[in-house]
């Protein structure tokens, strides 16, 4: 029987790469997306979602609760970038970044522990992820990919049963944010090694695209 994975964010740039990454694997795809709807197919099924604020989270975990009781695997791919000056920075700005990215990969994950035969987790992070740098533009953000990947390990700590893993990519080519030093990588690339962790043995590690990683990078500051 087809296992059945989730991924959020599956009608961005990486969400799209890891849909066809995983139907063409043999998964049963259950596909997030907010507008961007995609074609339906034999292996892939399009959910409506909107993860603005819990309520919404809430209502899409009402609503294809059928579908989603049947996930083994998820993949929290959802994750918006914006970018906000530090030096304009507040306390709702932080709230925000939490509320946007890890209430809906907790909510989401909650419910699954509680209802599906879940088997593995993976947070997507991002290159920078565990890294001690200050960030000009970006810095709540940073901050909740970072969250995201403590909650990560730490999950897998506390639901032995259960993979959680991390996995931070490299900038995307196609990606209106880039990094000044970045060598983009192909979304398909980085997909299928997405895919690859989802299908390995491993629980609480963090995944970097390139490792390890170079010299002298941390403590650079950042966009
Ligand atoms: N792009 C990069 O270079 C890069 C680098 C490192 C890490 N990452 C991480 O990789 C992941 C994928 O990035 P990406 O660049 O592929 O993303 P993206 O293209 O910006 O995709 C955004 C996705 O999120 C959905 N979305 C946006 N707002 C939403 C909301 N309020 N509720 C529910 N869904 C919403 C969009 O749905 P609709 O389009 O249907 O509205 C779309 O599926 C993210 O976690 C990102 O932080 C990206």
């Amino acid at each position: 029987m087809r296992e059945t994975v989730l991924i959020t964010g599956a009608s961005g740039l990486l969400g799209r790469a890891l849909v066809a990454e995983f139907a063409a694997a043999g998964f049963s795809v259950l596909a997030q997306y907010r507008r961007h709807k995609g074609e339906d197919g034999e292996r892939v099924r399009w959910l409506r979602g909107d993860f603005a604020g819990p309520r919404g989270t809430a209502g899409f975990l009402r609503r294809q609760r059928a579908v989603l009781e049947a996930c083994r695997h998820v993949v929290h791919n959802y994750g918006p970038v914006e970018e906000k000056p530090t030096a304009g920075l507040t306390g709702a700005d932080l709230a925000a970044a939490f509320q946007s990215h890890l209430r809906p990969a907790l909510d989401i994950t909650r419910f699954l522990l509680d209802h599906a035969p879940l088997r593995s987790v993976l947070f997507i992070a991002f290159e920078d992820a565990g890294v001690e740098r200050p960030y000009l533009k970006i810095l709540p953000y940073a901050m909740a990919k970072n969250g995201l990947l403590l909650l990560g390990l730490s999950l897998a700590a506390a639901h032995p049963g259960v993979r959680f893993n991390v996995f931070s990519p490299p900038t995307l080519a196609g990606a209106a944010l880039r990094h000044p030093h970045a060598r983009p990588a192909a979304p398909e690339a980085v997909a299928a090694r997405i895919r690859r962790i989802v299908q390995g043995r491993a629980s609480g590690r963090h995944y970097h695209w390139t490792e390890p990683r170079p010299p002298g990078r941390q403590g650079g500051r950042h966009g």
